[in-house]
């Protein structure tokens, strides 16, 4: 049997972890993370699509990409979340066709600034996990294992 697989896709600017307000964020960069999710995917058997990009039309032609190959998708929207309903749209997309998504923040949006309170992704998402740094990515690979 094939391992089922994961996308874990990241948005704007989290290519920046490690440096970008590490009080915040924590001092890990992506790839410490790339490195973190690659181990434990492996122990839950599955397969994992690590990726990264600042770019809006990018992320919707992955997350179509996901769709495509029936894969659940772990997504940190990063700014994109309080404010693109062209990335919503996409993500409803990978929900209305039977796979799940999980919506995950390194931070909890919810503790900061107003404008972070609100997300336009959380209504099509099967579930969120925020506050957890690199943690979020982790316990969002073993709800899908379950
Ligand atoms: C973030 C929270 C967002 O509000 C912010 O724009 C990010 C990162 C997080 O992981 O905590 O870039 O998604």
């Amino acid at each position: 049997m094939t391992a089922p697989l994961v996308y874990v896709l990241n948005g704007p600017n989290l290519n920046r972890l490690g440096s970008r307000e590490p009080e915040i964020y924590g001092s890990q960069t992506l790839d410490n993370i790339d490195d973190l999710i690659v181990r434990q995917a492996g122990s839950l058997g599955m397969e994992v699509d690590f990726r990264q990009t600042n770019d809006e039309a990018e992320l919707i032609g992955w997350i179509h990409e996901a769709v495509d190959r029936a894969a659940d998708v772990v997504l940190n929207p990063a700014a994109f979340t309080h404010y693109s309903y062209a990335v919503r749209d996409a993500c409803a997309l990978v929900t209305s066709s039977g796979s799940r998504l999980i919506e995950i923040h390194l931070s909890n949006p919810a503790a900061r600034e107003e404008f972070r309170h609100s997300s336009v992704i959380a209504g099509v998402a099967t579930g969120t996990i925020a506050g957890f740094g690199s943690d979020s990515y982790l316990l969002a690979l073993r709800a899908l294992a379950r």
